[in-house]
């Protein structure tokens, strides 16, 4: 284990080493001509990126934030522990910086000196950089996978997104310390705030509450920064999900926010006409703080998947989306965009036109809750925004330098410079980061997992239902598998390869014919079998991510008496460690309706933390539900005779997981 670790950093540096020479930099030591030569050796003498030895070569950026004056682009990598300075007037790495962990954001104060980095990782921290000397200089703890930085505009006080602890960590820049926590929704993955530094607006990745609720649908939570208290939770419609992107427009009058529109109330017999997923822009009027309308960024018969960074220009005239899932990058002419809903919003009124069309039958429209029947427009954007196809795959983030788009492609190690001058047809640019990754078949199941262009018209891809590599949207599903009208809630893939059978009904003999099967059935696409398998050693490559319910790796004091409550209810007999499952069906008395008397795969709990709502249809919204309220008769387990406390430290035990 310790070799296999060694191993992996050491062949990390021998890569920085080359990367240096192959930007033509010089060789400053000793150290750096030996990795190379070490490096070269053990491949070959080719310049390639290999993840042998478990080690990850890949540079993946997925977050970039430009220095205007100084002609530069940060570029966050998350593979390679680095953050990349690129001149853009050379369009070269000129520099790296090694980070402790995966940097996941980034922001730089105004004068440009100071460089603020989220490094992922159970105990998380802010690295403090000073850009003359690029060194870190300070190493801020905060919570678990922060990401999305972002400084007051007075400079005084960063904001940090703790994605697992549901938190936003201030930090008082001058006494580089956290000052206090924010509690907001779950899985905050994208924050940034008004101009005037009022309101920190901060997006929920995915969807919280039961599944089989009237809306379910992940939210926006707008922080008043002077109280430290959330003000207004605004609701995006019906069915969004993978929220990725949030961007306040510079003029501080709208917030932009991209995520997926999920269909999920129709069974999944289609994709034509977004029939299944969406992607979409929802706009929030920053004035009144509710969510002005959501526009498809999708046309008729070809999908926008997985909308991923949002940035405005300076000057808002313009809005940039990345479709991670398509290799594309959106511009959007926002005055054109604002009066477009405007002017639909007024003659859908006077009309009434909006409901109707919404809940006409068989309406692919019937998650969507919003008045207006905007978000069911293919059409919408037709005439006001260019899709602009990239030379790279997986763009996910994007900075804006005057009217030059930088986007940083995730799996291809490179970049596309779209250059809004020329408007409406800007030109593109491609940039490389380093030497073109050869892909392993691990990384190309990844790039397949996240690749909408493998599905028929683009709608969707894995990823789109199966979020957070591999886990879940949130969402209920009504999949033809197991008959029509009985949705079943999305499952975490982390652990399907070795806990067979797979779906909660054990329809599927293994995961990997599950794999074929989505390939076949909701992508819509015939794909060679090399492909399912990469998709399978993908997954298969998923490991767990430690509890935050743990206190530094270990169970907390009543995770620890919820223990032998486990074992006294009779979990453990079908809930068997390590992966707690014992790979068996029973009838636990939960089916209703179409499912009633059904049996159900026990499925494991290990990262059960993480993939809320519960049971097969996502009625219970937490562990205590599970085990009280839809616990009836004791048929899952022995708890009704089970104190309050026994019960809290039951589930606090199952959340350990
Ligand atoms: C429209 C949403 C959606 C998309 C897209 C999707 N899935 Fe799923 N997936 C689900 C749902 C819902 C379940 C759980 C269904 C059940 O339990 O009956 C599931 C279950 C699975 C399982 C079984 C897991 C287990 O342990 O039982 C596998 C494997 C899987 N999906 C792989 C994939 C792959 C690979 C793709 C892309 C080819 C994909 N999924 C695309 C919604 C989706
Ligand atoms: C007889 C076997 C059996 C016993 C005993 C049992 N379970 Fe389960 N458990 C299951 C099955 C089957 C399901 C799937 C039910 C569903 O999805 O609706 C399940 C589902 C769950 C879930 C929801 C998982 C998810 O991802 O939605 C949790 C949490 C859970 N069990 C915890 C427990 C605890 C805690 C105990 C002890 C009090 C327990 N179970 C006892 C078989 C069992």
């Amino acid at each position: 284990m310790m070799l296999s670790i060694c191993a992996a950093s050491f062949l990390r540096e021998c890569r920085r080493g080359l990367n240096k020479l192959l930007r033509g930099e010089m060789m400053k030591n000793i150290k750096d001509i030996f990795l190379i030569v070490v490096f070269l050796s053990l491949t070959g003498l080719t310049p390639i990126t290999t993840d042998c030895a478990g080690a990850v070569n890949y540079l993946s950026p997925q977050a970039l934030v430009s220095s205007e004056n100084e002609n530069l682009l940060y570029i966050a990598q998350g593979g390679a522990r680095q953050v990349a300075v690129f001149n853009t007037n050379s369009s070269k790495v000129i520099k790296t910086i090694n980070l402790p962990a995966e940097p996941t954001g980034l922001d730089l104060s105004a004068d440009g000196k100071y460089l603020y980095v989220t490094c992922a990782a159970p105990e998380g921290r802010v690295c403090v950089i000073r850009t003359e000397t690029n060194k870190i200089i300070k190493r801020i703890p905060v919570g678990y996978d922060p990401r999305s930085p972002v400084l007051s505009p007075d400079g005084e006080v960063l904001y940090v997104c703790n994605r697992f602890n549901n938190t936003v960590s201030v930090i008082n820049i001058k006494k580089n310390k956290q000052v206090a926590v924010i509690k907001v929704l779950r899985e905050p993955f994208a924050a940034d705030i008004t101009p005037d530094g009022k309101w920190l607006y901060v997006g929920s990745h995915i969807p919280d509450g039961p599944a089989n609720a009237e809306s379910v649908a992940c939210k926006v939570c707008v922080i008043n920064t002077k109280t430290r208290d959330v003000d207004v939770t605004i609701s995006l419609p019906n069915g969004s999900t993978g929220l990725r992107g949030l961007a306040v427009s510079p003029d501080g009058r709208y917030v932009y926010v991209s995520h997926i529109l999920a269909r999920y109330t129709v069974p999944t017999t289609q994709l034509e006409r977004g029939w299944v997923n969406t992607n979409a822009l929802s706009i929030i009027d920053a004035g009144s703080k509710k969510l002005f309308d959501t526009v498809l960024l999708d046309d008729v018969d070809n999908g926008a998947a997985n909308p991923w960074g949002v940035s405005c220009t300076k000057d808002s005239k313009y809005v940039c989306v990345t479709q991670a899932g398509t290799h594309e990058l959106s511009v959007i002419d926002t005055a054109a965009l604002l009066d477009k809903i405007k002017n639909y919003q007024s003659s859908d009124t006077k009309a009434q036109g909006g409901a109707e069309r919404q809940n006409k039958p068989g309406g692919y429209g019937s998650a969507i809750s919003t008045s207006t029947g905007i978000p069911n427009e293919l059409s919408f954007l037709y005439g006001i925004r260019r899709r602009i196809r990239l030379g790279g795959k997986g763009p996910r983030a994007l900075a804006i330098v005057g009217s030059k788009v930088y986007v940083a492609e995730y799996f291809t190690d490179s970049m596309t410079l779209v250059d809004l001058t020329k408007w409406p047809r800007p030109e593109t640019v491609a940039l490389s980061l380093g030497p073109p990754p050869r892909m392993s078949e691990k990384r190309r199941g990844e790039l397949l997992f996240n690749d909408a262009s493998i599905c028929f018209q683009k709608w969707h891809s894995c990823a789109s239902c199966h979020p957070g590599q591999g886990r879940v949207d949130g969402l209920n599903w009504d999949l033809l598998n197991d008959g029509i009208g009985n949705p079943k809630n999305t499952k975490n893939l982390l652990l399907a390869h070795k806990t067979p059978p797979a779906m909660i009904t054990g329809v599927r003999d293994s995961a990997e014919a599950a794999v074929r099967t989505g390939i076949k059935h909701i992508m819509f696409a015939v794909r060679p079998e090399e492909d399912a398998l990469a998709i399978d050693e993908y997954l298969k490559s998923l490991k767990p991510v430690p509890s935050p319910y743990l206190a530094k790796g270990k169970l907390s004091k009543s995770a620890k008496r919820g223990q032998k409550v486990f074992e006294k209810a009779g979990c453990a007999s079908c809930h068997k460690g390590p992966l707690y499952t014992d790979l068996q069906k029973y009838n636990v008395g939960i089916g209703q309706g179409r499912d009633e008397d059904r049996e159900f795969d026990t499925p494991s709990l290990v990262e059960i933390w993480r993939t809320a709502p519960y049971l097969y249809d996502g009625r219970a919204a937490n562990i205590e539900e599970v085990l009280t309220k839809y616990n009836t008769g004791d048929k899952h387990g022995v708890t009704s005779k089970l104190s309050k406390d026994e019960v809290s430290n039951l589930a606090e035990f199952v959340l350990s997981q």
